[in-house]
């Protein structure tokens, strides 16, 4: 069966301490609250990574993700984090690709491939994210866009390494905005995602692969969006900066 995943992806936000003390609220009520089979995955800043990876020693319903790491093996990126640094502090999880790092700093589908691909080097769980903006939509393009958005950044990875990611569909107009897309449009989506990942593979790995929603998910609408045959999981911008939401969006799959 298909793993069912929450992922808080934190951007640039909470500083040190502030995020130490909302990382122990999320430990506490995950504790409490899901079951054994469940786990959230929290996406901070790097600063804070290694000390959370210590707060999180001896639990297993919480784990740790970094929101990016560099294409390079190592060498001269001022400013830069590598996957070999992530990995050795004990990070599992790291988001490429997203939607503001498209934007902002020009990552295109190469070089989210080039990412991918030193990410399972050094055995981090991918979580590439893709999806089409309000024009794209408007105009019409989004099945075209996702469709390169897979291929140009996965399809050079065999069965064997695919199975290994997980893919998070975001439609950049439902980012921060407040506006979601409804579970009907989200489940077109995520339907047509796994029928791209059948042809380009195999029935048997569309079906092995978890297929996130990202976009205004909150408390109210993830009991629907979840609800859907394809939607395997949420990744949350907003609402994870508040504990208690994180976790009832987490607690919608009970
Ligand atoms: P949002 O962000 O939940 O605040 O819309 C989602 C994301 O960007 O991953």
């Amino acid at each position: 069966m298909r793993k069912k995943i929450v992922a808080g992806n934190w951007k640039m936000n909470k500083n040190f301490s502030d995020g130490l003390a909302l990382f122990s609220e999320v430990i506490n009520m995950a504790n409490d609250e899901l079951h054994n089979s469940q786990q959230v995955i929290v996406c901070s800043p790097y600063l804070h990574l290694h000390s959370l990876v210590q707060l999180n020693k001896g639990n297993t319903k919480v784990a740790l993700g970094a929101q990016n790491c560099h294409q390079a093996e190592s060498g001269a990126f001022t400013g830069e984090i590598s996957a070999d640094m992530l990995a050795s502090a004990g990070v599992q999880y790291v988001i490429i690709g997203h939607s503001e790092r498209r934007q902002y700093f020009a990552e295109s589908n190469a070089t989210c491939a080039e990412k991918i691909n030193i990410a399972l080097k050094h055995h981090l769980t991918p979580i590439y994210c893709i999806g089409e903006t309000l024009q794209e939509r408007e105009a019409g393009t989004h099945f075209d866009i996702i469709k390169t958005q897979l291929a140009q950044a996965t399809y050079h990875l065999s069965a064997q390494d695919f199975v290994k990611l997980v893919i998070a569909y975001e439609p950049v107009w439902a980012i921060g905005t407040g506006v979601t897309a409804s579970s009907a449009q989200a489940q077109e989506i995520h339907a047509f995602i796994r029928e791209q990942i059948a042809w380009q593979y195999t029935v048997a790995v569309a079906d092995e692969i978890s297929i996130l929603y990202g976009g205004s998910c909150n408390p109210k609408n993830a009991d629907e969006l979840f609800a859907q045959a394809d939607i395997d999981g949420g990744l949350i911008g907003g609402a994870s900066l508040k504990s208690r939401d994180f976790i009832d969006i987490a607690k919608a799959f009970n």
